[in-house]
């Protein structure tokens, strides 16, 4: 680096951290007055240490619809919308006032919640799943629905892909690695036990030689686990080998699981397996149908689901439940509070039809239309991509920009920054759009890109 755009670099930087430590100084104050006693998982998210006075997450005082505003009295545009789970923008009134009728009645644990029936019966029939059962996380419905895979199929060893995240789970915290130029499979995190390896495989995804080592290892794979569309790369959307795959688990009595926690009645009301015409015989949904509450879906194939309670039987007859059971449990599972939220949305999810996810798809992709031709007319080395609402900005094909969203450019960072200063908020490098979010706030996100990239380039970044 030339000792000219170091100094643009320096000074730009000088500035900017000056400026947004200012706007924000109560976030920041907050966030080290409370480090002492905050075992904060999200605090450095972003550590890098030439950034590190902006090491903080922004403390929010209250949201509605498309925004929010923190400590400081600052507004954003949001994008993070909870992750992913406010489809309706932030507490909207329909969820709120659900909530607020359940409050009134009382939160009543170890006993069953009166409408708990009424919403597992509104999934099924948005997904076409045959049951369900309810946890109160996205990690334990993954973890939940492969010890059902394992139940069912008697063998051990899973398939997942490289690229997805399907929660914090031990089992599924595995990648693989270069080690002296041999591919080995590790544990994802310090403290996970290196034994977990020995059940997991972790194959590169939409690659067809994937799909040829799952049928060398068919007699011992008890599940595929997949993100049909992997939220930290949504440009890759594998149709073919989804169905390829579909067929080759089918033939070998292997439990092909979707974790639609992102992709579910978000892309669809069916999720991905409607958007791509499969049927996977589990699924895993959470964030958008919780309404903002705490929530985790299993669902699936009478054949899995019933290790859960034993199946079918009736009264009056000799029926009993037949199938053997496993282990499922959870103190807040069917929690009052969710079943309430999960039912005003699927209701309203149900009231809308497909249009309501068709229209934010179409606004989301004229929306990232619009950037890409701005960057490409500016020869900007980034792109933005897309799954239905789900957008993240990336580093461009042809670009020398790191192309690994763990070790991203300090150009996508500081465009991060530069955005929250602007007053619009990413989640990382992504986000979402809801129905909530209007023309007016698209345009004001359009702008802000565009005023963010020209300012990084002046200041010789994104070379
Ligand atoms: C695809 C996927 N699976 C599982 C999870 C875990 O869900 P939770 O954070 O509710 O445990 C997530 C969370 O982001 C996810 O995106």
């Amino acid at each position: 680096m030339t000792q000219v755009i170091q100094n643009l670099q320096d000074k730009y930087l000088a500035e900017f951290v000056h400026n947004y430590n200012q706007r924000t100084n109560t976030s920041k104050q907050i966030a080290q007055k409370f480090r002492p006693y905050l075992a904060d998982n999200k605090a450095p998210e972003f550590f890098y240490p030439p950034l590190k006075e902006l090491a903080y997450t922004l403390v929010c005082k209250r949201s509605s619809g498309s925004k929010l505003w923190d400590v400081d009295g600052n507004e954003y545009i949001d994008t993070i919308m909870g992750y992913g789970i406010n489809l309706f923008g932030h507490n909207p009134p329909f969820v709120k006032q659900a909530i607020d009728e359940q409050l009134d009645r009382g939160i009543q644990l170890g006993i069953q919640s009166e409408i708990v029936g009424e919403v597992a019966a509104l999934i099924c029939e948005l997904t076409q799943m045959e049951r369900v059962a309810f946890s109160n996380t996205g990690t334990e419905a993954v973890m939940s629905a492969i010890r059902l895979a394992r139940t069912a199929t008697n063998r051990h060893k899973i398939a997942l892909f490289s690229g997805s995240y399907h929660g914090h789970s031990d089992g599924t915290l595995v990648k693989t690695q270069t080690v002296d130029g041999t591919l080995h499979t590790v544990p994802r995190a310090l403290g996970v036990s290196p034994n977990i390896v020995k059940d997991v495989l972790v194959l590169e995804y939409g690659n067809s030689r994937s799909l040829d080592i799952i049928k060398d290892q068919e007699s011992e794979l008890a599940a595929v686990l997949v993100e049909p569309v992997q939220s930290r790369n949504p440009s890759l959307q594998p149709q073919e080998f989804l169905q390829q795959l579909r067929q080759l688990t089918k033939k070998a009595g292997i439990v092909l699981i979707f974790d639609e926690m992102i992709t579910g009645f978000r892309i669809h009301p069916g999720g991905a397996q409607a958007w791509f015409g499969i049927e996977a015989d589990l699924a895993t949904y959470g964030k958008i149908v919780g309404g903002g509450m705490p929530i985790g879906v299993i669902a699936g194939k009478a054949a899995y689901m019933d290790a859960i309670d034993g199946g079918m039987w009736s009264y009056g007859d000799a029926s009993y439940p037949q199938v053997e059971k496993t282990c499922f449990a959870g103190t807040h599972c069917k929690h009052p509070l969710a079943m309430a939220a999960a039912r005003a949305v699927l209701k309203y999810l149900k009231s809308q039809g497909a249009s309501l996810q068709q229209n934010l798809n179409q606004r989301t992709s004229q929306f990232t239309k619009a950037l890409n031709a701005y960057f490409e007319a500016d020869g900007l080395p980034i792109q933005i991509n897309h799954f239905g609402s789900l957008f993240e900005f990336a580093a461009s094909e042809s670009s020398a920009l790191s192309k690994d969203s763990d070790t991203p450019d300090i150009g996508l960072i500081l465009l991060y920054y530069s955005l929250l200063h602007k007053g619009i908020s990413l989640q990382g490098n992504g986000g979402f759009l809801s129905t909530a979010h209007t023309d007016e706030d698209l345009d004001r996100l359009i702008k802000a890109v565009k005023n963010s990239t020209r300012e990084l380039r002046a200041a010789d970044f994104f070379v």
